[in-house]
């Protein structure tokens, strides 16, 4: 009798043990989430080489800066954040495998990323299918947060950013005719190259001439020289800093005076180096600007300057910052580093006071926020105007 107990408690724990290894393999035992002390491990897949390189490095330094200013106070309900960070070499894919790192092997209970939204759209779906919240500092591209449940983000959306550019265009510089210049290749250049023309249009403006380019490539002589023949006013190319000097640069030579119009994806230290003086005057709309009199903008870009070597803080830093800081009083209020319990929080958050303007998380996990214009004047990038949403 005796006997036959002793078994069925060995066999017993033996199939108890089974089901805990098997169990060790889903969301729910991962180191981070289930650990109640120790470090918090936050995952941050960024663009830290490759073409877009100054995007990863200007939005780590301003998530570097609110996580060591929130270790210095002792952490969130007392635990340290560590952050553990991939770089996805401006990869799409690249970007999957950076993501799936972090969550399997480091058990992060969150992510910070991406900023490019083909990036963000290639890794949203393993946070969504591992339950993982995704916040993204900058990507705009409707689609990014539509995804799912866990996928979030911090600012505005190109539905808006278009609008802003095409109202900028029509009723501040009164243009009517205006060129197009689209990265195929980009989802961002794509959506908000149609956004654009919309509002545009709907203005009684005219978009003489629509073409298109590939990320990467050198040469943009034979689409501008077709632009130049539809003799436009202005011309928008809603690309990223990487190509977008190159092209005015090339507009230049073919004897192409007019002003170009982009969007946030020309923000970059870099800019003006690839563009020499070729962008001189010409406008982009944005998320900040650090010349905002703003008290709370004033203090990031002071710390951020002291911490960085007297460097301004781009928007990608800025919405680093914010997004950083939006997780962290999400886990705050949590009360718990549990992935699910962190993504109920995140979807609470309301009148949060960032850098980059008050966010409130809305319904489709999205933040409603003003867009300022900003325009090139030397190397500069001079503050001319903020559009409510
Ligand atoms: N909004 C861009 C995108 O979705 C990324 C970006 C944001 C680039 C801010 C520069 C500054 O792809």
């Amino acid at each position: 009798m005796v006997r036959i107990c002793a078994k069925s408690v060995l066999w017993l724990s033996v199939v108890t043990g089974i089901v805990f290894a098997l169990g060790g393999c889903k969301p729910a035992s991962r180191p981070g989430a289930s650990n109640s002390s120790g470090d918090i491990p936050v995952g941050v897949y960024l663009s830290f080489t490759g073409s877009t390189a100054t995007f990863g490095e200007s939005t780590f330094k301003g998530i570097q800066l609110a996580t060591e200013e929130i270790n210095a106070q002792g952490g969130i309900n007392g635990r340290k954040i560590a952050l553990h960070k991939e770089d996805d070499r401006s990869d799409a894919q690249e970007a999957r495998s950076a993501v799936t790192k972090l969550i399997q092997r480091d058990g992060v209970v969150a992510v910070l990323g991406e900023v490019a939204s083909s990036r963000s759209l290639a890794a949203a779906p393993i946070c969504q299918e591992n339950k993982i919240p995704m916040i993204s500092p900058s990507s705009t591209n409707p689609q990014v947060t539509q995804v799912g449940d866990y996928i979030f983000r911090v600012c505005f959306i190109d539905p808006f950013q278009g609008a802003v550019m095409a109202k900028f265009a029509a009723e501040t510089l009164k243009v009517k005719r205006v060129a197009v210049l689209t990265d195929v290749k980009n989802d961002y250049s794509v959506g908000l190259a149609k956004y654009f023309k919309e509002t545009f249009t709907k203005l009684g403006g005219q978009i003489v001439a629509e073409k298109s380019y590939s990320e990467g490539d050198p040469d943009f002589r034979a689409q501008l020289t077709a632009i130049k023949a539809a003799n436009p006013e202005a011309i928008f190319v809603p690309g990223y800093y990487s190509e977008v000097g190159t092209i005015a640069r090339q507009a230049r030579e073919l004897g192409i005076r007019v002003p170009f119009l982009g969007g946030d994806g020309w923000d970059s230290p870099k800019l003006v180096e690839g563009a020499g003086n070729a962008l001189e005057g010409s406008y982009f709309s944005n998320h900040y600007s650090h010349e905002s009199t703003d008290p709370a903008v004033q203090r990031f870009v002071a710390k951020f300057k002291q911490r960085f070597n007297g460097e301004v803080p781009d928007a990608l830093a800025a919405l680093g910052y914010d997004a950083a800081n939006i997780l962290f009083d999400a886990i705050r209020r949590a009360g718990s580093t549990d992935p699910t319990k962190i993504r109920d929080a995140l979807a609470q958050t309301k009148d949060f006071p960032g850098v980059t303007g008050r966010i409130t998380i809305d319904a489709d996990r999205n933040a409603v926020k003003p867009a300022v214009i900003l325009q090139i004047r030397g190397k500069e990038f001079k503050y001319v105007q903020t559009i409510q949403p």
